[in-house]
C-alpha cells in the first residue's frame, strides 16, 4: 500500500528520524528523477518524479542542501519526513533531511527541458531519453496496464496462452512481407535451419494447431513485417494480439471476442490510468477529436463488404482509388466508412475470395465468390482487427494449399480467430496520430535507433 500510494520510489528507511521523539513513523528514502528546482530565500522546493505517475513528489528543503548539480533531469535520493503538504496542489510533501544527487544531468545538452510541453516529434528523436517524458511516460505506463489487460481478460475467459515462435518457416499471410534470418557466421552457405526461415508475421498457424487440443488459445507477441511504408499506422515490427476458437461456425462468435477484448481492456485502462489517458484526450487527440472509446460510442456496426463498396459509390466524394467490387478497401474508403456510420468502430464482413489468404473459409455463395472475412476499422486508425473462419474443409483447401492440409485429416473442427494489431489499439483509444509514438522502440524502413 505504501509504495502504490508513493510510487515506486520509495522505501522506508533504515535510519532514525531526527525529531525529538526519533520516530521511524513516515521517515522515508525516495528516489526518482527532478523535475523541477525551485530555490527561494528561505525554502528550497524540488519536485521529484519515479515514473509510476504523472504526479511527482513535492521536496521541501533547507537552502542549505542545494547543490551546483542539483538540477533538472538529475538522479536523487532525498531522505525525510513524509507529512501532510499544507499547500493545497498536493497531498503529501516530503521534507528533505539530505539530498544526495546520484546521477548529475548535463542540462545544457540534455534534449528535455524543464516546464516544457514538447511535440511527440521532436522527443521521436531521443528514443533513449523519451521516457522521461511525461507523454511518453504516460504511454508506457498505459501499454503496461493495457498489456496485463489483455493477458487477464483471455485467461478470465478460459483461454490458454500459447507461446508461438518468433522464427517459422511460413509466411502465413502469404503478402511476401518477411523479414529472412540467417546466421551471421554462416560456416557453409546452406540455411541455418535447412529451410528458409522467417520472423512471423503471424502466430495463427501456430495457434490453429494448438486449437486441436484446446478449444479457446490465444497468443500476443511481437510480430514483424517488411512492409516498405513510412506510414503512420505501420511498423516493422509490432505487438499482435491474436485468438483462435475452436467449434465454431459463425463469424458472430469472432465478432463478439473482438468487442467484448476491446471494450474490457478499455474501461480497465481508463479506470486503472485515468490521469495517463486525460493527458492524451486534452494534450495529444487532435482537437475536437477525442475519441469515444467507451459507452455508446463504442457500439459498432455491421456491414458487409458489398454493402461497402455501394456506399462507397454513392458517397458523394471522389476517392484516389475508385471503389470496386472485388478491389481492396482503401485507406480513404475505411475513413470514408467509418464516418459514414458515424464514428464508431465498422465490422465489414464477407470479402472477396481473390482477396484474403488461402486459410479464409469459403462462403460458396455464387458469382460474387466471398470468403467469411473480417475486419475491424475504428475511427481516425482505420483497420484495427483481422479475422475470419478458416477453412477447415480438406477439398477446399486442397485446391489451394498443399501444407496446412494433415491439420485437417486428423479431427479437423470449424475454427476462427482473429488478430489486433497493439499499437493501432493504443492509437485509436489515446487519439495518437503517429504509430510511432505508441512503442518504446519504433522499427520502421530506414529507421532501427538503438
Ligand atoms: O489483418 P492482419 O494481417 O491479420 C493477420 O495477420 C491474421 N493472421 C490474424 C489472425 O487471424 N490471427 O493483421 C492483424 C492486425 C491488423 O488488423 C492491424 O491492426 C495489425 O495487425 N497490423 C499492423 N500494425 C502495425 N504495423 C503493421 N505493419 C501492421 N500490419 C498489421
Ligand atoms: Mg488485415
Amino acid at each position: 500500500v505504501f509504495k502504490a500510494r508513493m510510487g515506486l520510489g520509495a522505501t522506508r528507511s533504515s535510519g532514525r528520524c531526527p525529531c525529538p521523539w526519533q520516530c521511524s513513523l513516515n521517515w522515508i528514502t525516495f528516489k526518482g528523477w527532478v523535475r523541477s528546482v525551485r530555490s527561494q530565500k528561505e525554502v528550497l522546493f524540488l519536485h521529484i518524479n519515479d515514473g509510476s505517475s504523472l504526479e511527482s513528489l513535492q521536496v521541501v528543503a533547507d537552502p542549505s542542501l542545494e547543490k551546483r548539480d542539483l538540477t533538472f533531469g538529475s538522479a536523487v535520493e532525498v531522505q525525510g519526513k513524509l507529512v501532510k503538504s499544507p499547500h493545497k496542489m498536493q497531498n503529501m510533501e516530503l521534507q528533505a533531511e539530505t539530498i544526495h544527487v546520484v546521477g548529475p544531468c548535463d542540462i545544457w545538452s540534455f534534449p528535455l527541458k524543464m516546464k516544457e510541453r514538447h511535440p511527440l516529434e521532436y522527443v521521436r528523436q531521443f528514443p533513449h531519453l523519451r521516457c522521461r517524458n511525461n507523454t511518453l511516460g504516460a504511454l508506457l505506463r498505459i501499454r503496461s496496464e493495457a498489456t496485463a489487460s489483455i493477458h487477464s481478460f483471455f485467461q478470465d475467459n478460459g483461454y490458454v496462452h500459447i507461446h508461438t515462435p518468433i522464427i517459422t518457416s511460413n509466411d502465413c499471410e502469404g503478402a511476401g512481407e518477411l523479414f529472412q534470418i540467417e546466421a551471421k557466421e554462416s560456416v557453409e552457405k546452406s540455411h541455418f535451419f535447412n529451410v528458409p526461415a522467417f520472423l512471423t508475421v503471424s502466430g495463427q498457424l501456430h495457434l490453429e494447431v494448438m486449437a486441436g487440443a484446446f478449444t479457446h488459445v490465444f497468443t500476443f507477441g511481437p510480430t514483424f513485417r517488411a512492409e516498405n511504408s513510412q506510414s503512420r499506422r505501420h511498423l516493422a515490427e509490432f505487438y499482435m494480439v491474436e485468438a483462435e476458437l475452436s467449434f465454431t461456425e459463425s463469424l458472430q462468435d469472432i465478432m463478439q471476442v473482438m468487442e467484448d477484448l476491446f471494450k474490457t481492456v478499455t474501461s480497465t485502462v481508463l479506470s486503472k490510468c485515468p490521469r495517463d489517458v486525460e493527458l492524451f484526450h486534452k494534450y495529444v487527440a487532435p482537437a475536437q477529436k477525442v475519441m469515444h472509446v467507451t459507452g455508446k460510442n463504442c457500439n459498432p456496426v455491421i456491414i458487409s463488404y458489398s454493402e461497402a463498396v455501394e456506399i462507397l459509390k454513392q458517397a458523394p466524394q471522389t476517392f484516389t482509388f475508385k471503389p470496386e467490387w472485388g478491389c481492396d478497401l482503401q485507406t480513404e474508403h475505411e475513413k470514408y466508412l467509418v464516418k459514414h456510420c458515424g464514428e464508431v468502430p465498422v465490422f465489414v464482413v464477407n470479402y472477396p475470395y481473390d482477396l484474403k489468404p488461402f486459410y479464409m473459409r469459403d462462403n460458396e455463395d455464387g458469382p460474387q465468390h466471398t470468403v467469411a472475412a473480417v475486419d475491424l476499422l475504428v475511427p481516425g486508425v482505420g483497420e484495427l482487427c483481422g479475422g475470419s473462419l478458416r477453412e477447415e474443409r480438406l477439398p477446399f483447401l486442397e485446391s489451394r494449399l498443399q501444407r496446412y492440409l494433415d491439420l485437417r485429416k486428423f479431427g479437423s473442427v470449424p475454427h476462427g480467430g482473429f488478430g489486433m494489431g497493439f499499437e493501432r489499439y493504443l492509437q485509436y483509444i489515446l487519439g495518437v496520430d503517429n504509430i510511432k509514438d505508441v512503442i518504446p522502440f519504433p522499427r520502421f524502413s530506414h529507421s532501427c535507433l538503438l
